[in-house]
């Protein structure tokens, strides 16, 4: 890849590519270093599950160092989520997003998104921006889907990693300049949550709501059925569509 932005570093196989990149930046690698692999044997996903890596899915996870505070961290969430959501819509893929981190078509799985940060005294020291997308092959579970299925034509993987790279890489430069607020327009446009019936799952049990917006920290306001409103963080719930 001729772009001086990225900086990448290739294995055929890893545990997982967001601790590979979490080494890197604990070791001080730049921010645009980039670590791509074709298979996981343990791939992390969001609230500590697994995820399925066969070969033919996309692997990778870039390292990220912006000046901002570890709370806004979500932020490269949306970011990342409304930059896959662009490329893949792009390709006329029928995607949309899944509050939090979730590329959907159809109602399955196709893309998913860890971002993990590391914090130092004086605010965020790095951000692991993970995404792992179902390319080709079968759906890996039941509940995803692949590019492959929903085309029925197998797909070259380097194309769609240029294509999303080179959309993240517009859309931090942008943010940066702008902040979330361009990205937040796009993804709210972009989230099938908003507006549903959903149940959440939290530490305390579950609870019916109505998805009603996503919050500039990536939160997302919920109306429970007895009309209170209350904003809800991705790192302590998970969310069904009702
Ligand atoms: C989720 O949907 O829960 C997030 C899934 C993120 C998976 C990607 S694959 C590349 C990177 N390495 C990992 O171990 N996880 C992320």
């Amino acid at each position: 890849m001729d772009d001086s932005f990225f900086n990448l570093y290739y294995r055929p196989e890893v545990d997982s590519t967001n601790e590979w990149a979490k080494e890197l930046a604990r070791s001080g690698a730049p921010e645009g270093t980039l670590v791509v692999a074709d298979t996981q044997r343990a791939g992390r996903g969001r609230r500590g599950r697994t995820w399925s890596s066969p070969r033919g899915g996309l692997y990778f996870s870039l390292i990220l160092r912006p000046s901002i505070p570890p709370e806004l961290a979500p932020q490269l969430v949306l970011l990342t989520a409304t930059c896959l959501h662009r490329v893949l819509r792009r390709r006329h893929l029928p995607v949309s997003l899944k509050w939090p981190n979730d590329v959907v078509a159809r109602g399955d799985k196709l893309a998913g998104i860890l971002v993990e940060a590391g914090s130092a005294s004086r605010g965020l020291s790095f951000a692991v921006v993970g995404v792992g997308v179902n390319v080709n092959g079968p759906p890996p579970l039941e509940g995803a889907t692949s590019i492959e299925t929903i085309t029925a034509s197998p797909q070259r993987k380097d194309q769609i990693l240029q294509d999303i790279l080179g959309e993240i890489k517009a859309g931090y430069l942008a943010y940066l300049k702008e902040g979330i607020e361009p990205i937040l327009a796009d993804y709210r446009q972009g989230c099938t949550t908003l507006g549903r019936e959903v149940v959440i799952f939290g530490s305390h049990g579950k609870a019916k709501a109505k998805a009603i917006d996503v919050g500039n920290s990536g939160e997302l306001l919920v109306e429970y059925p007895d009309g209170c409103r209350g904003w809800i963080h991705a790192d302590e719930v998970s969310l069904r569509i009702r």
